[in-house]
């Protein structure tokens, strides 16, 4: 047994004195009663809800959630169910690594560490995705060499040059680095071409694997030191 604000500040990255503080306030429910003692004991079974979401009390430290169509990465949208509610995670406790359109499918990552966010998501680390693309007409050599050789979406700078794996003539797998608002789609349109289907196979070594369209898992111990010391 824990008690219930070491749980809390554990789990959301906040001070005792702020969960206390949170507590004497009431926004702290445990089995569907109000928590009025900051030491009352919890375990694992227990269901904690913090300013009305659902809080584990030992997260995993990163998951991989293989995103279907039709859900959003930010917390809320008017038309589609967000990645934290189909998920059942709270929005206090995970942060995304980079987010998927409402329509791409794929590898999505979300952390409990800040400093894996920083790890996967600077510029600098250089950590490559891996997209197929699905297309509107047959990919020319001359794409591909402009692909290679960085497209210029109309950014202050050009994207980075890309990977090109040509699988068929409208499907190709590109590795990129860098993670801009909708690169990849832009990067097609710059080109002239619609993207019909987008996936996202990879995030640095991590696969899919065998993990179906809208299931999730917790990563392992040593997948997370791969990841942070950057291989
Ligand atoms: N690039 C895009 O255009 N969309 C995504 O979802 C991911 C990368």
């Amino acid at each position: 047994m824990h008690r219930i604000d070491k749980v809390l500040s554990h789990a959301l990255n906040l001070s005792r004195s702020e969960i206390k503080k949170a507590i004497k306030e009431g926004w702290v429910i445990l089995n569907e009663s109000l928590v009025k003692d900051a030491g009352t004991k919890v375990n694992e079974h227990d269901v904690i809800v913090f300013d009305k979401d659902i809080i584990k009390c030992f997260p995993d430290e990163l998951i991989m959630i293989h995103k279907p169509m039709g859900v959003v990465c930010s917390k809320t949208d008017p038309h589609y169910p967000s990645v934290f509610e189909v998920f059942n995670l709270s929005s206090k406790q995970y942060h995304m690594i980079g987010r998927l359109d409402q329509d791409t499918t794929g590898l999505l990552l979300l952390t409990t560490n800040g400093q894996l966010t920083h790890q996967l998501m600077s510029p600098n680390k250089k950590v490559n995705k891996h997209y197929f693309v699905t297309l509107n007409h047959d990919i020319t050599d001359e794409a591909v060499i402009q692909l290679e050789s960085g497209v210029d979406i109309q950014d202050e700078t050009p994207c980075a040059p890309a990977k090109v794996v040509v699988h068929e003539p409208r499907l190709i797998e590109l590795i990129i680095h860098e993670g801009r608002y909708h690169q990849v789609k832009r990067m097609m349109q710059a080109l002239g071409y619609d993207v019909i289907k987008l996936h996202r196979s990879q995030v640095s070594f991590l696969t899919l694997d065998n993990l179906k369209l809208g299931e999730w898992r917790a990563c392992r111990q040593e997948e997370i030191e791969r990841l942070k010391q950057g291989n």
